[in-house]
């Protein structure tokens, strides 16, 4: 049975599907505990919590699932994730704002102490809630945080849009590689080189990241149906993290706009920018997106941009206004179907189903006499 693989024995988890995790409050508690009362994984981007809110969330999702769950995290890239602004930087950019600010109504952004939560807190909170999976991007945790989830029994999944970087995260031993194409939603997660040289698509890197290493890979990237699955697992896959197929259900925490975007053929036209965060990203073009790409340099580097438009992207939401949202998606998403999470999953196991028992994909008989 093509459920049954390393990643689901790993996890202790029924079926090998990993929601994806949505940074930047696209998570909820409910789509989480959905996918994960299902026989799912349900992840929860906690990247933008404060530690108390991280042991908060935890709990929140383990009163809505006695099945596994997990809570990730964004590990800071050094000598990016640390650039000083100054206020005069930080008012320049944001001179390219102001129009947007204005429409919605939103003040001048002041410098705020911190443009991010620190890792390290984040961290010892999220390993002091236990939650039953850790997952993050963007690095390897200090193999003393990993060691202290091994100890707690906490099981840890690390993405990689390379091979090296599936190698490096094997070799400081996470249980599972997420391997995360080029086609997927949101963030790029690229650590070892830049993003620009990392991309590398869902079926390219898939079957080279399940010979390089030895722990169980998940794919990511462009999966929305069984069709994607059946394919991710013949390339060596045992399991498969999707993203924007989730954000379309009910339960996510996207705005309205946003969900009804996904699954229309609107959803074809996506660009990886930085416009957002300061950081590459996959999702639908939009009216800032493209507005803003004109002005590259008018762009701080993360968090800093992702802190000066959050409030923007938050009132565009609430206000409906899809053209001033940050559009996430991947390149699959018009694919993407508006079902509830657990009937979604249900789905998606019947077309796995379906197409593993297509006669077509049996190897043929040699012909007689050949
Ligand atoms: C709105 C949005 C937010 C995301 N935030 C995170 C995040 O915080 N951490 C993470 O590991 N992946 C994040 N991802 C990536 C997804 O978890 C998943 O790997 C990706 O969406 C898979 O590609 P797909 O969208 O083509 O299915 C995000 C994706 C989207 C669409």
């Amino acid at each position: 049975m093509w459920t049954k693989t390393r990643v689901t024995s790993a996890l202790g988890i029924e079926l090998p599907i990993v929601q994806g995790p949505f940074g930047g409050g696209n998570s909820t508690a409910a789509l989480v505990a959905a996918v994960s009362n299902a026989g799912g994984l349900g992840s929860f981007g906690a990247v933008n919590l404060a530690p108390e809110d991280i042991k908060r969330t935890a709990q929140d999702i383990a009163g809505r699932t006695s099945r596994p769950f997990a809570l990730n995290l964004w590990v800071p890239i050094a000598g990016q994730d640390d650039a000083l602004i100054s206020e005069a930087e930080l008012a320049r950019i944001a001179a390219r704002l102001r129009p947007y600010f204005e429409q919605l109504g939103l003040a001048e952004p002041r410098m705020p102490e911190r443009f991010a939560q620190r890792f390290e807190a984040q961290a010892e909170a999220l390993l002091e809630a236990r939650p039953p999976a850790f997952s993050f991007v963007m690095g390897v945790p200090d193999r003393a945080i990993l060691a202290a989830a091994r100890a707690r029994g906490i099981k840890t999944l690390g993405t990689a849009t390379t091979v090296d970087e599936a190698v490096a995260l094997a070799d400081a031993g996470v249980d599972v590689v997420v391997a995360s194409g080029s086609d997927a939603g949101g963030h790029r997660s690229s650590f070892l080189r830049p993003v620009e040289a990392s991309l590398v698509g869902t079926m390219s890197l898939v079957p080279q990241v399940a010979v390089a290493v030895g722990v169980p890979v998940v794919a990511a990237g462009g999966i929305a149906d069984g069709k994607g699955i059946a394919a991710a697992l013949a390339l060596g896959a045992e399991g498969v993290q999707i993203g924007s197929a989730f954000l379309a259900t009910p339960e996510s925490g996207a705005p309205e706009v946003h969900k009804e975007l996904l699954g229309t053929p609107r959803a074809r036209l996506t660009r990886l920018t930085r416009v957002f965060s300061g950081r590459h990203a996959r999702g639908i073009e939009n009216e800032l997106m493209l507005a803003l790409a004109d002005h590259l340099d008018e762009v701080l580097p993360y968090p800093a941009q992702n802190w000066l438009t959050s409030p923007l992207r938050r009132a565009a939401g609430a206000a409906g206004k899809a053209e001033l949202l940050a559009l996430w998606a991947g390149q699959n998403a018009a694919s993407a179907r508006r079902l509830p999470a657990a009937e979604l999953l249900r789905t998606l196991v019947e077309e796995t189903d379906q197409v593993l028992r297509d006669p077509r994909l049996r190897p043929r008989a040699a012909p007689h006499g050949a």
